[in-house]
């Protein structure tokens, strides 16, 4: 694989370009999930300017770098200011929305003993990150359910779900399958009650919420001035449009945040001091940030917002209207999902995406049914008529082919497998044999694969992924 001489960055990049022929475009709108475009190169060029520029700095040693402590300062008392924090609040910024919640995560659990195993109650609509980092730091996950029409945790689940050794409650600020706002309020307050913490999961609205909120929006209190509230994650490699890597969580007291550090003498090499999971990592992704937030500033933010509103409610009263279809609750900030009645969703995005858009599959999980999801960005609006035009024809074509096929007894057979049984290889076989290639190039028809994971219980759900995983990268 290395070759044997050095080559050129010309041909280097030739052969990127060679590999990426199959990727989706992460520019331009026509990908609904993944990627947050402002639809203004300028931006992307800022941030990939300033990435590169700090690319070598290690942040390792915050008194070797004083750039990337300078930096970070700033981004998180930027965040710190849009969410109800001050100069003062303590954060830190993470490589991603799953970082920001781990690290929230293990300062609730240090910084709250409890006699037994440390449980939090997590909605289950909010993102598995939380489900992760109960997995890595030891934690139980106590499952708490949403309201079935409108999908927000229902706060007397909540309070009831809370025992002595909960250390921590969820809620989110958008949840992403339906893009609906949990009651904050009323959660960080029963949460108070009983001493225990509250972390905001606004991954995805924290940097959103306060432009639509002054684009016109009706956005309900949700950050750290909400009473009870003691943490908040916002990722910026989201709605701030920055490139990936940036994500910052703030704490309501710097004992909190001293509570997700880490620090280890216990070696005879230099200090470890770590405010993240990563030890040495590149500051270009806090560039990035740095750089896009100041690219973009207060109006651009609330320009990006006014078009982001605009589209997600043409998007919304537009799926609506197309006959099959129904919206997933009231989309409370820019994300969108609808479920189909006499219209297989899956076979709808296989159709979509054979016409050049991307719309995301959720599976049926706690009751809510399978469903398409839309991320609305700053770049939707300019192309909002295409998407509704695609989503309608696409459901046609879903009606008049009928739902996806699961093979005869594939479900059964894969739920009573011993998947450790069997070696990637014949798992791989497996799936060739009812008509799946998994290590296919292109477009891949994904109705089949996701008819028979929605047909099986989450636990082989996770097998089987973390199987196709182990396959693909070979
Ligand atoms: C609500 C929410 N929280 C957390 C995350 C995890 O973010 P990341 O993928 O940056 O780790 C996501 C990602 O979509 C999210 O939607």
């Amino acid at each position: 694989m290395l070759p044997e001489n050095g080559r050129s960055a010309d041909d280097l990049l030739a052969e990127i370009a060679q590999l990426k022929q199959h990727d989706l475009p992460v520019r331009g709108g026509k990908v609904t999930a993944y990627v947050y475009d402002t639809g203004r190169p300028e931006v992307g060029d800022a941030a990939a300017r300033a990435y590169f520029e700090m690319l070598e700095v290690n942040t390792l040693d915050p008194t070797a770098f004083p750039s990337a402590v300078a930096m970070e300062r700033q981004v998180v008392g930027a965040v710190a200011g849009l969410l109800g924090g001050g100069p003062a609040t303590p954060g830190i910024f993470t490589s991603g929305g799953t970082e920001s919640i781990m690290l929230a995560v293990k300062a609730a659990r240090d910084s709250r003993p409890v006699a037994g195993r440390p449980r939090m109650v997590v909605p289950v609509t909010a993102h598995p990150a939380f489900h992760k980092a109960a997995h890595y730091l030891g934690l139980e996950v106590a499952p708490v359910p949403v309201d079935p029409a409108t999908f927000r945790v229902v706060p007397e689940a909540v309070a009831e779900a809370i025992t002595p050794d909960t250390v921590l409650v969820v809620v989110s600020a958008p949840s992403y399958p339906q893009g609906v706002i949990d009651p904050v309020a009323e959660v960080a307050a029963l949460a108070a009650a009983r001493g225990v913490l509250c972390h905001v999961d606004a991954c995805v609205g924290g940097w959103l919420l306060p432009w639509l909120a002054r684009a016109g929006a009706q956005v309900p209190p949700f950050d750290l001035s909400v009473p009870g509230v003691t943490s908040i994650s916002c990722d910026l490699h989201k709605f701030g449009y920055a490139p990936k890597g940036a994500s910052v969580v703030l704490f309501a007291d710097p004992a909190l945040r001293r509570a997700a550090y880490f620090a280890s003498a216990a070696w005879p090499g230099y200090t470890v001091i770590n405010a993240t999971v990563q030890s040495s990592k590149s500051a270009g992704p806090l560039g990035g940030a740095w750089a896009t937030l100041r690219a973009l500033g207060q109006d651009g933010y609330l320009a990006l917002a006014r078009d982001t509103l605009a589209a997600t409610r043409r998007l919304a009263e537009g799926i609506a209207a197309i006959p099959g279809l129904r919206v997933l609750g009231t989309p409370e900030s820019s994300l969108v999902a609808f479920a189909g009645d006499d219209v297989d969703v899956f076979v709808l995005a296989d159709e979509a995406r054979r016409r050049g858009w991307f719309l995301q599959p959720q599976l049926s999980y706690a009751g809510i049914p399978a469903n398409l999801h839309i991320t609305v960005t700053g770049v939707t609006l300019a192309g909002v008529d295409a998407l509704l035009e695609v989503i309608a024809v696409s459901a046609e074509a879903a009606r008049a082919a009928g739902p996806a096929q699961v093979p005869e007894g594939l479900a059964e057979l894969l739920e009573g497998l011993d998947l450790d049984s069997i070696d990637d290889a014949t798992f791989a076989e497996l799936a060739a044999s009812v008509g799946v290639d998994l290590r296919a190039e292109g477009q891949p028809r994904m109705a089949v694969v996701n008819a028979v994971l929605d047909a099986l219980p989450a636990r082989t759900r996770e097998a089987i992924l973390i199987r196709f995983l182990s396959v693909i990268y070979g």
